[in-house]
């Protein structure tokens, strides 16, 4: 093992993977994401290193699961994400998505079966799960917005990768778009929503504050949105945090509904028919 690393790993030199395997398991990582990481540095499948377990393990694997282990998130390291059943290229300063989003891809994906939508808005599009996957499933023309150049660079990619055609502009939220803003009939958005301050996961610390934080009460984005726009003839539905339902539902005149976990998470304004 090369000195350049320091002490702290070198007791790993010379080790298999399954020794390397069990002494992270002991540090509290889980199997699963140190066979990935072993395999993604081997630029193998993780079945292929459960299968050669014996090998002596990779210098470039040991360093993986270190940043892992000081809790940079695996997806960063991996640059990919599993959304709606698909992968997709996520990379730091770009949010990495979360299943509690996939309920509200599902929400949507129903007022637009239900009402044969034809356009929809993505406002804080990071790495662009939301708008790509509505357009796989349902075929409706997508537009997006964010703040974030990365983000918009990562959506474009990911667009890339299914054969996704939509149109994705830098700027804040329906502004890009707003001369056709009356012909987009539903907005979706999973707004930063969490309060200023509040305390959260190591992994979230890697995240970009912007995706995140929504101001003192986490609301500023939702309170900014519905002053600002007319959404008479239009659906919105938003991802909310968990303990927002009631104020928003009174902000809004909207609907709450919950996530898998019973917590209320989505918001649902329909003045399609105003
Ligand atoms: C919670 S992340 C959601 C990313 C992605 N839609 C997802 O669900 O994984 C919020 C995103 O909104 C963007 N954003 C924050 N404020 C915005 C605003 N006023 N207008 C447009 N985008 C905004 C952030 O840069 C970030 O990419």
């Amino acid at each position: 093992m090369s000195k350049k690393r320091g002490n702290n790993t070198e007791f790993l030199q010379n080790l298999t993977i399954s020794q390397v395997l069990k002494l992270y398991k002991q540090r509290g990582l889980p199997e699963r994401e140190a066979l990935i990481l072993i395999g993604y540095a081997m630029n193998k499948p993780k079945e292929f290193v459960i299968a050669h377990d014996d090998l002596i393990c990779p210098e470039g694997a040991i360093n993986l699961l270190e940043k892992r282990l000081n809790g940079y998130p695996l997806q960063y390291i991996i640059g990919e994400v599993e959304f709606y059943g698909r992968r997709f290229f996520v990379e730091e300063g770009v949010l990495i998505p979360r299943w509690e989003t996939e309920g509200l891809v599902d929400i949507a994906i129903e007022y637009i079966k239900n009402y044969d939508l034809k356009y929809a808005l993505d406002i804080g599009v990071g790495s662009g799960v939301i708008l790509v996957t509505l357009a796989l499933e349902t075929g409706i023309k997508v537009f997006g917005t964010d703040v974030s150049e990365k983000a918009i660079n990562v959506t474009l990619k990911n667009a890339k990768r299914y054969n996704v055609e939509c149109e994705v502009k830098l700027g804040e939220f329906a502004e890009p778009f707003i001369e056709r803003f009356d012909s987009i009939q539903l907005i979706i958005s999973n707004p930063p929503y969490v309060r200023e301050g509040a305390k959260l996961q190591k992994e979230l610390d890697f995240e970009p504050k912007q995706a995140l934080f929504g101001g003192e009460d986490g609301l500023n984005f939702y309170r900014i949105f519905f002053n600002r726009y007319n959404i008479d003839g239009k659906i919105v539905v938003m991802e909310i945090g968990e303990d927002q339902g009631e104020v928003l539902r009174q902000l809004t005149g909207g609907i709450i509904r919950k996530d898998l976990a019973g917590k209320d998470r989505y918001l649902i304004v329909d003045r399609y028919n105003k």
